[in-house]
C-alpha cells in the first residue's frame, strides 16, 4: 500500500506549467525562438522524473518472466505501414476556415462556423497523421519513409526474431519504451497531447481463445500499477470503446482514463488486436509468420493483447496527483508527494550558512550519497527557502548541517511531507536512509 501525505489539491494547468518550467522539468522546445507548436523539453529534473516512470514500468514488465524488452528503430521500410493499416487509416478528419485559415477537428466544433472568427469552414476532409520524410538524397516516392506513430510495430515485426533467440513460448510477451509521433491537428494542454511523445508498449501474444480472459488480466494489472506513481485510484478510471471508437486493429479497447483539470482523459490503452497486425505482416512480406505450440502441436497467429500507455501522459498524472497546498504559519506551502522512487531527488543536503566548516561537511556528505541517492547540494537563500525549493520539485528528505553537527556529529533530516525533523548522527545516516527508503512501495 502506498502511504499517501494529505491534504491534495489540484493545480491549474497555468499553475503546473510555471512549476514546471521554474524548477526545470520541462520547458518549452525551442523557447528562444519563441517556441515550436506541441514540442517540450525535459529539464534537469523531468528526465529524471520520467526515466523513474520508466524504470517502474520496465521492472514492472520485465520481471514478469515471459516478458523481454526490445528497441527497434524509429524508421522502418514503409511497407510496414502499408500492412498496418496506417497510411490507409490513420487519418483525423480536418476542417478550415475560409476566413482565417484556422483549421479544427471536426469533433471539437459545437456550430458550423469558425469558433475562432466566424467565417465560414470547408467541409470536412482525411488528414494522415503520420510525419514523411524521405530516405537518402533523393526525394521522390519510392523514398518515402514515415516517423513511427506507435511503437507497437516494432514488435509485431522482430516477433519471430525474439521468440526464435530468446526461445520464447506463447503466452510470451515483448515490451518496448520509445518516442512516437503524430502530427496531430489539435495539440495542446501542455505535455497531453503533443506531436513528438514516448510509449511504454508491451505486446503479449497468447493462444487464439486465451485471448478475452488474458484481456481482462492485463487490464487489472495496468490499472493497479500507477498506484506505483502515487496516483490515487480515485483519480483513474476505465472507459470502453464503443464499436465506433474502435481503432482499425481493435476487437476490444478499454481506456485507463485520469482526471485531468480539463476532464478525464486517457492515459493508457488496453487493446486485444488479436491476430490482426502479425496476418497482415505475413500477407504483406510473404513471410510464414505463424507460431508452432509444441504443447497442443498446432500452427497459428498468435492473438494480441497490447497495453499501451503514455509516458508523458503517465509523468502529467503523476505531477498532477502529486501537487499539494497547504498553509503552514499563514503561508502557502506548495509540495509535490511523489512516492519515493518516483521523485527525481531522493535527498538534499544542506549547510545552515554558506560558510566553510559547514560546506565543507555537508559537501562531503553529499559526495558520500550522491553515488547511492539522487541527491542535490544547495547552499544558496536561507535555510526555509531552500526547504520550500525541495517540497516544490518533491524531495522526500532534506539534510541540514549545523554548528552543531560539528560538536555532536549530528545533522537535521527533515521530512517532505509532515516536516518533522530528526536529529541523526552522521556515521549511522546512510543507516537511517536504507531503513526510509526500504519501504519504497
Ligand atoms: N499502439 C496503440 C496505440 O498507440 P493509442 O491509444 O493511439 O494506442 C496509446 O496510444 C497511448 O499513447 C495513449 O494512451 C497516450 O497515453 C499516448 N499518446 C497517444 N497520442 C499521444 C499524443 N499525441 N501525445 C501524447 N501522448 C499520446
Amino acid at each position: 500500500m502506498i502511504k499517501k501525505a494529505e491534504p491534495s489539491t489540484t493545480p491549474s494547468m497555468q499553475e503546473l506549467v510555471s512549476l514546471c518550467k521554474r524548477r526545470g522539468f520541462i520547458f518549452q522546445s525551442s523557447e528562444i525562438y519563441g517556441g515550436l507548436g506541441s514540442c517540450w523539453d525535459y529539464g534537469p529534473l523531468g528526465v529524471e522524473l520520467k526515466l523513474n516512470i520508466k524504470r517502474l514500468w520496465w521492472e514492472e514488465m520485465t520481471s514478469h518472466p515471459n516478458i523481454v524488452g526490445i528497441d527497434a528503430s524509429i524508421l522502418m521500410h514503409h511497407t510496414v505501414w502499408e500492412a498496418s493499416g496506417h497510411v490507409e487509416g490513420f487519418n483525423d478528419l480536418l476542417v478550415d476556415c475560409k476566413a482565417c485559415k484556422q483549421r479544427f477537428r471536426p469533433d471539437d466544433l459545437t456550430a458550423q462556423i469558425c469558433p475562432s472568427c466566424g467565417g465560414e469552414l470547408t467541409s470536412a476532409r482525411k488528414f494522415n497523421l503520420m510525419f514523411k520524410t524521405f530516405m537518402g538524397p533523393v526525394e521522390d516516392e519510392a523514398n518515402i519513409v514515415y516517423l513511427r506513430p506507435e511503437t507497437a510495430q516494432g514488435i509485431y515485426v522482430n516477433f519471430h526474431n525474439v521468440v526464435e533467440s530468446a526461445r520464447l513460448k506463447v503466452p510470451c510477451g515483448l515490451a518496448q519504451i520509445g518516442k512516437a509521433f503524430r502530427n496531430e491537428i489539435t495539440p495542446g494542454n501542455f505535455i497531453f497531447r503533443t506531436r513528438e511523445f514516448e510509449q511504454m508498449e508491451m505486446q503479449y501474444f497468447v493462444r487464439p481463445g486465451d485471448d478475452e480472459k488474458v484481456f481482462e488480466e492485463w487490464l487489472q494489472s495496468r490499472f493497479d500499477w500507477y498506484a506505483r506513481l502515487g496516483i490515487d485510484s480515485h483519480r483513474i478510471r476505465l472507459h470502453e470503446h464503443m464499436k465506433d471508437e474502435l481503432a482499425h486493429y481493435a476487437k476490444k479497447a478499454m481506456d485507463i482514463q485520469f482526471e485531468f483539470p480539463f476532464g478525464w482523459q486517457e492515459i493508457e490503452g488496453i487493446h486485444n488486436r488479436t491476430d490482426f497486425d502479425l496476418a497482415r505482416h505475413q500477407q504483406y512480406s510473404r513471410r510464414n509468420l505463424e507460431y508452432f505450440d509444441v504443447e497442443t502441436n498446432a500452427h497459428y497467429i498468435p492473438y494480441v493483447i497490447e497495453t499501451s500507455a503514455g509516458c508523458d501522459r503517465a509523468l502529467l498524472a503523476t505531477l498532477l496527483d502529486a501537487y499539494s497546498e497547504e498553509e503552514v504559519r499563514g503561508e502557502k506551502r506548495v509540495y509535490l508527494k511523489f512516492p519515493k522512487a518516483v521523485a527525481p531527488v531522493e535527498i538534499a543536503f544542506f549547510p545552515l550558512l554558506k560558510k566553510d566548516p559547514l560546506i565543507e561537511a555537508a559537501d562531503k556528505l553529499f559526495h558520500d550519497f550522491r553515488r547511492r541517492y539522487r541527491s542535490m547540494y544547495d547552499d544558496a537563500g536561507s535555510i526555509g527557502r531552500r526547504y520550500r525549493r525541495q517540497d516544490e520539485v518533491g524531495t522526500p528528505f532534506c539534510v541540514t548541517v549545523d554548528f552543531q553537527s560539528l560538536e555532536d556529529q549530528k545533522v537535521t533530516v527533515r521530512d517532505r511531507d509532515t516536516m518533522e525533523q530528526d536529529r541523526v548522527a552522521m556515521d549511522r545516516l546512510a543507516e537511517y536512509f536504507e531503513d526510509k527508503f526500504a519501504h519504497h512501495e
